[in-house]
């Protein structure tokens, strides 16, 4: 949530922040604002409500002066609405220093009153927490005239989550930095250096980043970079490459980053899969760092997560207690955090998130590990705060993703969690060398598999533009299916506002078949009929049943099966695969259902209304 980028270097600020914004401005698109200070010393502002073009567009009719120091923020508001005024930088000193902020500081208005009861002339120009800030730092800097110690004296009284930039007129070329619990990077150019909420950031111009710590604070000028403590103490500092591609995060030719994203799924997978299956076993030694024997020794898994990632969480179970028979729970980060569980040393809890910022994940994790549990982090996202609290990291390789909506992101992290139930059977011997070799196997062959199923793109748009006045649509999948079920309906409330809902297929008699009336769309995701147990039969069962009431079918059945196809308006074709490879396929239709269903309606499907990618807070 919000977006933020800080810059020293050359003269050209207002290029290198605006290009940074438009990285990152899938983290919040309410408002956006720059404040630079050019060569006479002078320190310009501009903001406006709305998405970053707004912004752009002022800056080319009107532009500001342009220089080598400047941060930048795109705004998903939480603190007052999405207005020019709550719009970031705010200001303080009198106008001589800017400040943004990405979080929520929960102290701000006994701040405020403080400030009001020292300062009785004070004007708060916005309704922001994050003006009170600044209007701190501006008091703090007034005293000594040092802006890291100014900003390291503030950030000690706020209570809450923040990453804080502050620039100062008589400081030019530095931009000081802080953060608790929200995400900062930084990148080191060569005569010229970067603050980011993510790599994403300043991919364009540098592939060297290095990470921050909780509880630090940054000073960059062009040739220099500090880190400290709260306190001012010097800290250690871990530098690495960025392995994504500038283009990467580009949308290239694609109507929008959500279609590119969904082209991306075999390469997401695939991707994640090189070098980690090695003689038909598993390799990650990344695993290494939970320490000698944990895997031996667990007794349950806990797997968390949000959104699209709780799905592939939903997945990780079936997988991990059909190979590697140790009991695992699912839960919603945010419930996890809030309630007593149970939870030992030989509990591991594996969190899943595509940004490694997402906040309710983070708190968990950092809970289970206050409560003596051993945590693995699955993570896109290189640099993040999520991984770097874990015990361990298996990164899934997707590459950055944009669009608001997950999508291949949730597909790689089905892929790495399959990758990991695999290694804890083989270390628990649970099964035989060559079963094991045999399921790597049909991972695989997942990308090619995924690649046949994104042909039949066309036809699902059909679809979709047939269906543009719909107002509601069922999905409906049993055991592997469910979460896809769950899955479909969520990207279609996020991307296309269409009320939708994800069912267990046999909870269907036990309720919501009362909402089936004649022409209601459901999607059901039908099960192999080569698969031993019955679930093919029980499924099409469910659908006879609702088709009697009036329902419109859209079955998503592998090829072949016949049996469906008296029931079914509409069937969508995936290869063959075995139960709990087929969601990997039988996902891709909805992803792409739901991402042209939205664009027949005109909406942006990569800055959905309301919504913005990394939750960094609670
Ligand atoms: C937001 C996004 C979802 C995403 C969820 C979890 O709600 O809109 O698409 O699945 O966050 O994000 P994470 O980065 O933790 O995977």
């Amino acid at each position: 949530m919000c977006g933020i980028v800080g810059y020293v270097g050359t003269d050209q600020s207002v290029e290198v922040l605006l290009g940074g914004l438009r990285r990152l401005e899938y983290r919040g698109y309410d408002s956006a604002g720059i404040a630079v200070i050019d060569p006479l010393g002078r320190l310009g502002t501009r903001k406006r409500a709305g998405k970053l073009q707004v912004l752009i567009d002022d800056l080319e009719a009107n532009p500001l002066a342009n220089g080598a120091t400047g941060i930048g923020h795109t705004r998903w508001a939480t603190h007052g609405g999405p207005n020019d005024e709550n719009a970031h930088p705010h200001l303080g000193d009198e106008g001589r220093l800017a400040l943004i902020h990405n979080g929520i500081i929960e102290n701000f208005a006994e701040l405020k009153a403080e400030l009001l009861l020292r300062h009785p002339a004070t004007v708060f120009t916005s309704e922001t927490d994050s003006e009170v800030a600044a209007l701190l730092v501006g008091l703090e800097y007034q005293k000594t005239h040092d802006l890291s110690l100014a900003l390291r004296t503030v950030v000690g009284r706020l209570n809450g989550a923040f990453t804080l930039l502050v620039l100062h007129k008589d400081q030019p070329g530095v931009v000081v930095g802080a953060r608790r619990n929200s995400p900062l990077v930084i990148g080191l150019g060569d005569g010229e250096n970067f603050l980011g909420s993510d790599v994403a950031a300043f991919i364009e111009h540098t592939h060297r980043a290095m990470e921050i710590g909780q509880d630090q604070v940054v000073t960059i000028t062009p040739d220099s970079v500090t880190v400290t403590d709260f306190a001012g103490r010097p800290v250690e500092t871990r530098e690495f490459q960025v392995e994504w591609d500038a283009s990467a995060s580009e949308k290239g030719g694609w109507s929008s980053f959500m279609a590119k994203e969904i082209s991306e799924e075999p390469v997401a997978v695939a991707n994640t899969l090189i070098g980690r299956i090695v003689d038909g076993a598993v390799h990650l030694p990344e695993l290494d760092t939970l320490g000698a024997g944990v895997l031996e020794g667990l007794d349950r898994i806990v797997l968390i997560g949000c959104g699209t990632a709780a799905y592939s969480a939903m997945l990780g179970k079936y997988a991990i207690e059909k190979w590697a028979k140790i009991p695992v729970d699912v839960e919603l980060s945010h419930e996890f955090r809030y309630r007593d569980p149970v939870v030992s040393e030989r509990t591991l809890v594996v969190s899943i998130s595509q940004s490694g910022e997402t906040m309710d994940t983070l708190m968990a994790v950092k809970y289970a590990r206050e409560l003596g549990a051993r945590t693995l982090s699955i993570c896109n996202t290189q640099g993040s705060t999520i991984p770097r609290e874990s015990d361990a990291v298996v990164y899934t390789h997707a590459g950055p993703e944009v669009a608001v909506a997950s999508t291949k992101a949730f597909v790689a992290q089905v892929a790495a969690i399959y990758l990991f139930a695999l290694r804890v059977a083989e270390v628990r011997g649970t099964l035989a060398a060559s079963e094991i070799a045999s399921l790597l196997g049909e991972l695989g062959a997942v990308p090619d598999q995924l690649a046949w199923v994104l042909e039949q793109q066309d036809s699902i748009k059909q679809l979709a533009g047939w269906m543009t006045d719909t107002r509601s649509v069922i999905f409906l999948g049993r055991h592997a299916g469910y979460p896809i079920a769950l899955e479909g309906a969520l990207k279609l409330k996020e991307v296309a506002y269409i009320h939708s809902e994800g069912f267990a297929a046999g909870e269907l008699k036990h309720g919501p078949i009362a909402l089936i009336e004649p022409g209601q769309p459901v999607f059901v995701i039908v099960p192999s009929p080569r698969a031993k147990d019955s679930l093919h039969k029980k499924v099409v069962s469910n659908i006879q049943e609702i088709r009697a009431r009036g329902a419109r079918i859209l079955a998503i059945a592998e090829e072949g099966d016949v049996a469906v196809l008296p029931y079914a308006d509409t069937v969508i074709r995936i290869p063959l695969a075995s139960t709990l490879f087929e969601p990997l396929l039988a996902v891709v239709p909805l992803h792409i259902f739901a991402m042209e269903l939205a664009s027949a309606k005109g909406l942006d499907v990569d800055q959905p209304r309301n919504l913005a990618k990394s939750v960094t807070v609670e």
